[in-house]
């Protein structure tokens, strides 16, 4: 029975957390540990420890976990210091009446739960920022008008490539892991570092339930990664679920939510991606542009697979 899904990048998640599944494990207990893994991983630059910094070369890494049995949520944003982003959010679902705390707030919660801060910042996630913004990082004077640096991240590619001569990075990654349990209880997790280069205190989608997660036992769940910005205004994750409510198909579902997200005026670069998995185990992944994949695991499974995300025919 145990079925799990994820974006590219959550492979060592999804192998660790279906052992545990197999051994009887909640899909909320799968999805948290998926994320940890990720998290952790200094190599991933999109989550967690050595994620990309913001525009000032700070790393801030928001997360969110949901329960499809009790639609409980949990979420942090913001947050500076600590690199499980995820455990953190479900502290906020299960130690506080609250869905969302945020920045100071989120990191007071950690050190009072006894986390220690750490540097999230890897030499090489630095020298990424160095190599875009200059050996000593933004030069005196554009400090006061960092939204005018962020606002780069909405030109088109090309002329990105023109202002800095930097190599290309994708600044868009993210984790999700969905995961259906023994139980029959879904359970959903995401974590990033946020959009690379971003203005100081922005939030994307993954720590907004409705956006970037959601999760229902009753009809499936849904989660996102790439632009943040576009999932929050079609309110993507949500809107997937709810569809499936309405009686759609899980491929019907899934192209309407991205009919949703192409009616927005999206930027040259900027997309979205999808994954869903439902009560009866059925999955997929979907994707506003060509190429993206996503993986899944049944138990059965000796390894997780990739499989193509569909797009709008
Ligand atoms: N999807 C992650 C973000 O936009 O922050």
């Amino acid at each position: 029975m145990p079925v799990m899904v994820a974006s590219e990048n959550g492979r060592r998640g999804i192998e660790a957390a279906m052992t545990f599944l197999r051994e009887g494990g909640s899909a909320l207990d799968a999805v948290e540990l998926a994320c940890r893994i990720v998290e952790d991983d200094p190599d991933d630059h999109s989550v967690g420890y050595g994620g990309l910094p913001n525009v000032l070369g700070e790393v801030e890494l928001d997360a969110s976990i949901m329960d499809g049995a009790t639609l409980r949520a949990g979420a942090v944003a913001a947050v500076q210091g600590y690199g499980r982003a995820i455990t953190l959010a479900r502290k906020v679902m299960e130690e506080t009446p609250h869905v969302l705390v945020v920045a100071r707030g989120a990191e007071r919660l950690a050190a009072e739960l006894g986390e220690s801060p750490q540097d999230q910042r890897t030499e090489e996630a630095l020298q990424r920022w160095r190599e875009r913004f200059g050996e000593r990082g933004l030069t005196p004077g554009v400090t006061e008008n960092l939204h005018s640096v962020a606002r780069i991240l909405t030109q088109p590619l090309n002329l990105q490539d023109k202002i800095y001569k930097a190599a290309r990075v994708d600044t868009l990654g993210t984790v999700n892991f969905i995961a259906l349990d023994g139980q029959g209880n879904l359970a959903s997790a995401v974590s990033t570092s946020g959009l690379g280069w971003k203005y100081p205190g922005r939030v994307g989608d993954s720590p907004l339930i409705g956006a970037g997660n959601y999760c229902d036992n009753r009809y499936g769940a849904a989660a996102c990664t790439g632009m943040g910005e576009l999932a929050i205004r079609a309110a993507t994750a949500r809107s997937l679920v709810l569809y499936l409510k309405c009686g759609l198909s899980l491929v019907e579902a899934g192209r309407e939510t991205l009919r949703d997200l192409l009616a927005l005026d999206a930027a040259e670069g900027q997309y979205m991606n999808i994954v869903t998995l439902t009560p009866a185990g059925e999955h997929a992944g979907f994707s506003t542009v060509p190429g993206k994949q996503y993986l899944f695991q049944c138990a059965e499974m000796d390894e997780p697979q990739l499989a193509d995300r569909l797009m709008l025919e």
